[in-house]
């Protein structure tokens, strides 16, 4: 390709980044649908008892029913052979019957389900429905502005407490690639989720929609298609839709078992389909398989057969649990709220993303001095041993930007406050690592200490007075137990606390002039069970079904699930605390601070990306864990969360030399970036080991510095064209089945390859190379791959990183903090195709003011290649780049040695070439950025 084409290219990539958020929209199109469902809050004694005392039979309340004998036969000979018929399906096909309680064949016969026991109790479940059970009949559909509506009647009672019989069914073609299910209750308002306001709304649009749907009506049940080829996306006539007070589910069959998605979990890429069952429910818990963790995402993308994709959301803040079986199939049940489904069509893997980030909204842009290397440790005891470190860090020659405390710096462990004796100059500590060019940030918990004697301790007094705590069944403020003691919780739902919030941090940060704020124990977690007066007993606290959740209640390390918040009951926000809270943390520095905020939370739901980003908690310093935080980060890209990363070296444990410098080289790679370790573990700093460990870390945080430029970047595209940032291998080879799950190895963008050695001892690694020409970061190696694992030597001091065939690579001289690396020298990586050509960007403010790219206060570079010249094309400039200058670059590819380089049309002295690696290298230039610059070789 020559360069006009790559020009071509150029712009089209500059088009797309200057569109934000195109959310492609709907219009009314036939064949998108709407359903509604309803719900009531019935029943108020427990639900619980009658269950065990069966007294909710459906087949003993259906007996005068002649509707349901057909579908529901009692039994007489003719019924048993009609349920014979209907019960023949394949053990993995089986859809649980008995998903609240184990139940014996008799009562299982008694729901009208099939019973047939496998050798195994674990997998298939032995009581399941047979075909065509008896749900909701949909009546008409009638069409509404945007879709579809109807109503659904069910007329047998399920066997659920809390029926609600009637619903309404609303469906909505959102855009041409966003099919939009809700159900409810027509008859009484239940509680729906409200996310932050300010995702941008979709625009109109008029293009033709990617599905088709279908319905049945008795029972109901629906299908959604893909139009192009009409593959079957979701299938719900499986299984019965329930919809009771306090249980909702929705099976549907999966048109491929590549699922990725329905975090937090402790997991792979892929989920695994073999009867699993994920529970979303937010918990202070330390990752491990099988427990729900600190988020609750329900969402998941499926990767398709011919390498397209799908995802679907169910917009709902209830503890959530998803069965994967192996048919493929999945069931949804949530413990309340209402079904709020999207689908997104894609066709791609990335625009399933973007399509659900038009959602839940785009990623917040961060600020530069963010993507710089952090270091935590809860133990740095006063602020004498915090200085040290930094210092220590300084001499020792590692970059890094920001230095981080935990809970020590607070005076009894009560937030907005700092400890007089230990930490009495704090604020002058912060002052000096201002004018060295760092940052500082301390953590934040929610907690607010309740037991200070009055007149002491002012957030909390202010809190009271202006009551913003949240409140217990009976309406006092509701006590917990965190780490200063009893605590009282603010309800970030309600805006008088947030404006409380937003007082006290700058109160504080009039004192202790903070960068960023690292809110912590936000899932929200205490010590006690729901409360210190423990929890009235209720449907809230003891639902009908629970399902299985680390601690076996709710309630368990959290509040009282009655507690009351301005929008609801706790039992309904729970998971959205820590998404209140970064809300209300962003705002609150974005008006204290004026420049972009800086938050990193640790409890997460959908939409917390636009405000923060986030950390996998308290991770252990072992192997495996370093191996699963490559798929755990990779999950938080399809959240829409890109600012995200492992604790490096681990949290919890004691770390050895080997295993923090892997942890370095990966960590490196991480988006965010921080080593953080525990009170009684031995340290972790870089500077603590060998000579040959710092050097090898040394080494890589150099490397990531000089990405930066390239990374923040990437952080442009995720912030308005919802790109993903550390993506799997899939989304960019999608037609590959070798990418399909591959999570040991990953991409910065669609550029960089990143292969971190996982394995304690090893010093190479089988490292897939999908098909295309990869050069070696590190030499301008090339390898070209028609997709094949290569053994790759890995070194103590070495992680593989290669660049993609086709791609430009900023880079700028690192330096000690980003401060200083920012007025350094830019240079280029080339990677030319086989045909010389190549392309890439860079965008560039002064990386902390807010909403550049939204008025325009940015600039962005261009860069082609081709014919045997690289051309920068400045599309944008403001005074952003003026004195920087382009010092060099490295072209990888060049098929022989140059004759001479120019560099805008003069000749250049300093230029290597090795022919073995076919690199060239220039260096000494001195090309201002903010001009147009041509850099030539003569072959
Ligand atoms: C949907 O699932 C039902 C039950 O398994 C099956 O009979 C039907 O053929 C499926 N429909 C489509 C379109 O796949
Ligand atoms: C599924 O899990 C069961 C045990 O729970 C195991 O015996 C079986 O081999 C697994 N199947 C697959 C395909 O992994
Ligand atoms: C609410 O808190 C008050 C004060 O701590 C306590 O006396 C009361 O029992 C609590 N109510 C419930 C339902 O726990
Ligand atoms: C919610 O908060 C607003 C503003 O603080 C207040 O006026 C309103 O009464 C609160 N509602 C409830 C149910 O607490
Ligand atoms: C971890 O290291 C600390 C400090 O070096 C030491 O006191 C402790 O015994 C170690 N723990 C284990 C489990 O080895």
């Amino acid at each position: 390709m020559g360069p006009l084409c790559d020009f071509t290219v150029a712009l089209l990539l500059l088009a797309f980044a200057l569109s934000t958020c195109l959310c492609i929209n709907n219009s009314s199109n036939r064949e998108a649908r709407l359903v509604r469902s309803v719900y009531a809050f019935q029943n108020k004694s427990t639900q619980h008892e009658r269950l065990v005392n069966n007294n909710y039979n459906p087949a003993k309340t259906s007996k005068n029913s002649v509707e349901t004998k057909k579908v529901h036969p009692e039994s007489s000979n003719e019924a048993d052979i009609s349920r014979d018929s209907k019960c023949t399906m394949a053990p993995e096909s089986r859809f649980n019957c008995a998903r609240d309680r184990v139940l014996s064949q008799g009562e299982c016969e008694e729901r009208g389900c099939c019973y047939a026991p496998l050798p195994d109790s674990a997998g298939p479940p032995w009581c399941f429905y047979p075909s065509l059970y008896p749900g909701y009949n949909m009546g008409p559909l009638s069409p509404t502005p945007r879709g579809q509506e109807a109503t659904l009647t069910r007329a047998t009672p399920s066997h659920l407490p809390g029926d609600i019989s009637t619903l309404h069914l609303d469906v909505i073609q959102e855009t041409a690639g966003c099919f939009h299910l809700t159900l409810k209750d027509p008859s009484a308002q239940r509680y729906e989720v409200n996310l932050p306001a300010g995702v941008p709304q979709t625009e109109a649009d008029t293009k033709e929609a990617l599905y088709t749907t279908e319905y049945q009506s008795d029972p109901f049940g629906f299908i959604v298609r893909r139009k192009s080829n009409g593959r079957v996306i979701m299938n719900t006539t499986v299984a019965p839709l329930l919809f009771a007070d306090q249980y909702l589910q929705l099976s549907t069959a999966l048109t491929s078992p590549l699922v990725s998605g329905l975090g937090e979990h402790y997991t792979s890429l892929l989920l695994d389909l073999n009867w699993t069952s994920l529970t979303l429910w937010n918990k202070d818990m330390a990752p491990h398989a099988d427990a729900n963790l600190y988020g609750s995402h329900p969402f998941f993308i499926v990767q398709e057969e011919d390498g397209s994709a799908h995802g679907v959301f169910l917009l709902n803040s209830n503890a959530v649990e998803v069965m994967l079986q192996p048919s493929p199939a999945l069931t949804w049940v949530a413990l309340g709220g209402i079904f709020d489904l999207y689908v997104f069509l894609g066709p791609d893997a990335p625009s399933v993303i973007r399509q659900y980030l038009q959602v839940i909204g785009y990623p917040m842009m961060p600020p530069y001095w963010s993507l710089g290397f952090h270091l935590c440790r809860w133990g740095y005891t006063t602020s004498k041993t915090t200085r040290r470190v930094a210092q220590r860090m300084h001499d020792a020659k590692f970059p890094m930007d920001v230095q981080w405390n935990d809970l020590d710096y607070a005076d009894k462990r009560r937030v907005f406050t700092f400890d007089p004796w230990r930490f009495g100059d704090l604020p002058q500590m912060v002052d000096e690592f201002h004018k060295k060019g760092m940052k500082y940030i301390l953590i934040l918990d929610p907690g607010i200490s309740s037991s200070s004697p009055p007149g002491t301790y002012s957030p909390f007094d202010d809190g009271l007075k202006r009551d913003v705590f949240i409140k217990n069944a009976t309406g006092q403020v509701l006590i917990g137990k965190v780490w200063p003691g009893p605590t009282a919780f603010p309800d970030f739902t309600n805006p008088e606390t947030r404006s409380w919030w937003e007082d006290c941090i700058r109160d504080f940060h009039s004192k202790v002039p903070v960068d960023g704020l690292w809110i912590d124990m936000n899932e929200p977690a205490s010590f006690v069970q729901g409360s210190v007066d423990g929890c009235p007993d209720s449907d809230l606290e003891n639902p009908p079904y629970t399902p299985r959740v680390v601690g076996g209640q709710l309630n368990t390390g959290t509040l009282c699930m009655s507690a009351q918040q301005n929008l609801s009951t706790h039992y309904n926000l729970h998971n959205m605390y820590g998404l209140t809270e970064a809300f209300a943390t962003h705002r609150a520095l974005l008006k204290v601070r004026g420049k972009r905020p800086f938050v990193l939370s640790r409890s997460s739901f959908p939409g917390i990306g636009r405000f923060s980003g986030v950390w996998t908690g308290d991770v252990m310093s072992d192997w495996e864990q370093l191996r699963y935080s490559i798929p755990a980060v990779l999950q938080f890209s399809l959240f829409g969360v890109p600012l995200v990363g492992a604790d490096i070296c681990g949290f919890e444990g004691n770390t050895t030399e080997e295993l923090c410098v892997r942890w370095m080289q990966l960590g490196a790679f991480y988006p965010f970036m921080r080593n953080h370790n525990d009170r009684p573990n031995a340290p972790q700093e870089p500077f603590i080991f060998g000579q040959k460990a710092q050097a090898a870390m040394r080494s890589v945080l150099n490397l990531r510095y000089s990405l930066l430029p390239f990374l923040y970047t990437l952080f442009h595209h995720a912030h308005t064209s919802a790109e993903t940032v550390a993506r799997p291998l899939f989304m960019e080879f999608p037609t590959d089945p070798n990418c399909q799950s591959i999570d040991r190895q990953f991409l910065w963008g669609s550029s960089l390859l990143i292969s971190p050695v996982l394995e304690q001892g090893a010093v190479e690694l089988a490292a897939y190379l999908p098909p295309a020409t990869w050069y070696s970061l590190h030499n301008g190696q090339p390898f070209y791959s028609k997709g094949q694992y290569l053994l790759l030597p890995a070194p103590l001091d070495t992680i593989n990183v290669h660049v993609r065939e086709g791609h430009i690579i900023p880079q700028q001289e690192p330096a000690l903090t980003t401060a200083a690396s920012r007025r350094n020298s830019f240079y280029l990586t080339v990677a030319l195709t086989a045909g010389g050509w190549a392309h890439g960007d860079l965008f560039w403010d002064d990386g902390e003011s807010l909403d550049t790219f939204e008025t325009g206060n940015y600039c962005y570079l261009v860069f082609i290649a081709g014919q045997s010249q690289v051309v920068s094309d400045p599309l944008r400039l403001t005074g952003a780049l003026d004195g920087l200058v382009l010092g060099g670059l490295q072209v990888f590819g060049v098929p022989s040695p140059p004759l001479y380089v120019l560099a805008n049309g003069d000749k250049v002295r300093d230029f290597t070439y090795r022919s073995d690696t076919k690199v060239l290298i220039v260096t000494g230039l001195d090309l201002p950025m903010s001009k147009v610059f041509t850099v030539q070789w003569a072959l």
